[in-house]
């Protein structure tokens, strides 16, 4: 069976972890700061917080802006369901705009469009690794002096081209960026996530908020010499990751480089293998974008079906997942806390592409270790259920 993704990990991340058990400090302490520290300065950011995962690092960012019940934050319905959900975990509305049909990503144009007074922050998404339309984004957001969120969660490693050179996601071009450590990501600590920000207030807030708001952290008063009590000013979070789980962050965020190396030059052999072949359509990038290849989507036509094609493909032993959901369709999201643009004059809900991407799209497998005959073969298969259909 080839299975669609397979996190990539070795004896240093066993080492790395025996050592943290050692020390006999498990919980976040200084390997979770050491791991900031490092993942900071590997994205460019002033400051990275570690958290428990993507989903409360992004409820953090939305509460830490102050975002409340009933405001509204612009975003994609087309996105793993944290993404809506994290804004409705602070109470407010998610406004799903539609994606651009090429990248999977937020249209700026409508994101332009939905703004109202309503309106307190853009979350963009960039989707499957790809890097969103971030220079105009930035360009909205600045103008309409709203808060840009990134939802960075399968973007580590990939790139951007912004004043004349390749940045980093997370730098982070908005004001915040949040990071996914789940094993299908490119980096994994089984579970786990990052927030990165050039804010210092933010910063303090997030270290804050994540640890029960806890005035003077365990670590601090492990060290101090002389007796002090802590207290908790504000409602806070268990949203912690833990010295176990940063020690095999540290390890992996070393490979990091190679990782996505590798990954690029199999989605190159994907290209290579399934290029003109009829019925499907290729991921591209941009030429001001460098993805990590977090996921291989492939677009079929509209005649064809992705469900029947993925059967074909498991009973041959290949392992593919259907393309990216859409929050709005989920039973989650049957009764309305959630909004689109037109809908005060009674326009249809316009989330087409969206749509789209999510019934005529798959993923395909695609982890580091995969072998050339491995990417060869779910190629051929593909080819030859594509033939017979
Ligand atoms: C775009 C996006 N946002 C958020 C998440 C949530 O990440 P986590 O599982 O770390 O909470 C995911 C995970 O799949 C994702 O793909």
């Amino acid at each position: 069976m080839i299975p669609l993704a397979k996190p990539y990990l070795s004896d240093q991340e066993i080492t790395s972890v025996a050592s943290v058990i050692r020390s006999g400090w498990i919980t976040q302490g200084p390997k979770v700061a050491e791991f900031e520290k490092a993942f900071a300065q590997y994205v460019g950011a002033n400051h990275a917080v570690a958290v428990s995962n993507c989903t409360s690092g992004l409820h953090l960012a939305l509460m830490a802006l102050g975002i409340k019940e009933n405001d509204e934050v612009i975003t994609v319905s087309h996105s793993y369901i944290a993404t809506a959900n994290s804004i409705r975990h602070c109470g407010a509305i998610p406004l799903f705009v539609d994606i651009e049909s090429d990248t999977f990503n937020i249209n700026p144009l409508k994101v332009e469009a939905s703004i109202s007074d309503k309106t307190k922050a853009i979350l963009c998404v960039h989707q499957m690794g790809m890097p969103c339309d971030i220079g105009t984004l930035l360009k909205i957001s600045e103008k309409h002096n709203l808060p840009l969120i990134e939802d960075a969660a399968c973007a580590v490693g990939s790139q951007y081209y912004l004043n004349e050179k390749w940045e980093q996601i997370g730098k982070p071009h908005g004001d915040i960026a949040v990071f996914s450590f789940h094993p299908r990501k490119i980096i994994t600590t089984g579970d786990g996530g990052m927030i990165t920000t050039n804010s210092k207030s933010l910063f303090e807030k997030f270290q804050l908020l994540r640890q029960h708001s806890m005035s003077i952290s365990d670590l601090i008063r492990h060290k101090e010499k002389s007796v002090i009590f802590e207290s908790y000013n504000e409602l806070g979070y268990n949203y912690r990751l833990t010295d176990i789980q940063a020690a095999i962050g540290l390890v992996q965020l070393d490979r990091l480089d190679d990782i996505v190396e590798k990954r690029r030059k199999l989605a190159d052999l994907y290209k290579k293998f399934l290029n003109g072949v009829k019925g499907i359509q290729l991921p591209e990038e941009r030429t001001n974008t460098r993805t990590n290849w977090q996921s291989y989507c492939v677009r079929f036509d509209d005649s064809l079906s992705v469900h029947q094609i993925m059967q074909q493909l498991l009973e041959v032993g290949i392992s593919s997942r259907r393309g990216i959901l859409c929050a709005h369709l989920e039973p989650a999201y049957e009764v309305e806390p959630w909004t689109w643009y037109g809908k005060e004059e009674g326009k249809q809900v316009d989330l087409k592409e969206s749509e789209n991407a999510r019934n005529h799209c798959i993923i395909l497998p695609l982890f580091p270790e995969m072998k050339v005959q491995e990417i060869k073969f779910v190629c051929d298969s593909l080819i030859k259920i594509l033939s017979n259909n």
